[in-house]
């Protein structure tokens, strides 16, 4: 399975945002539901054996975060404002423990600290950074984890915390991407070696 970790440093952790201000009242919800997009969206398909774990961490509360599943998805559509329907509806849940919102979209109050504890043994744990080891000359498992930040960088406290779990640290080329775009690449990667 694939799975990308997106933290959203400002997006927002309250269901009282405007569909039509994704990009601003909603603290750049946008730049999440395009990786959302990115990792599910086939042309003519959605990819089941994808999850995205999206960590919201703007105002007013503590972090909230949603988790997609691809194998139990459904009324997902590739426009940013009906998937930032259903992440709303998901906050709507006052809830610490994860909780079904709609089909394939739980939500929780688990902080990214929590997510990672939660990572099963058997996956590995890539962060995408732009001064790291070429992805193409890493071996990449297909079951596992990318970590990536939303359009500013992870904060120094996030980044020691996810390399006490001792991530492979990849680079997907010689620019900055849109997180959006990261999410395209890697998918394309592996789907070149895995299918
Ligand atoms: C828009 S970038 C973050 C801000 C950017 N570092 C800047 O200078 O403004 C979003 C995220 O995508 C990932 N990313 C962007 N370009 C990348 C690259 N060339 N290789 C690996 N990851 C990349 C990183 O996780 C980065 O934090």
């Amino acid at each position: 399975m694939r799975r990308f970790i997106v933290i959203g440093h400002k997006a927002s952790t309250a269901a009282d945002f405007k569909l039509d201000d994704l990009a601003g009242g909603a603290g750049r919800l946008d730049v999440l539901l395009r990786c959302v997009n990115s990792a599910f969206f086939l042309s003519h398909d959605l990819r089941k054996d994808v999850e995205v774990i999206l960590i919201l961490q703007g105002p007013p509360s503590p972090t909230r975060t949603i988790r997609l599943v691809g194998s139990e998805l459904r009324y997902l559509n590739p426009d940013e404002r009906s998937t930032g329907a259903l992440i709303r509806n998901a906050l709507m849940k006052d809830t610490r423990s994860e909780e079904r919102s709609t089909p394939g979209i739980y939500v929780s109050s688990r902080s990214f600290q929590d997510v990672l504890g939660l990572m099963e043994q058997e996956t590995e744990l890539v962060y995408l950074k732009e001064d790291g080891q070429d992805i193409r000359l890493a071996e990449i498992p297909e079951n596992v984890t990318f970590v990536l930040s939303d359009h500013m960088d992870l904060t120094p406290d996030e980044e020691s915390l996810l390399l006490q779990y001792q991530p492979k640290v990849l680079k997907l080329g010689p620019v900055s991407y849109h997180a959006d775009h990261c999410v395209t690449i890697v998918n394309n990667e592996l789907d070149r070696r895995f299918i």
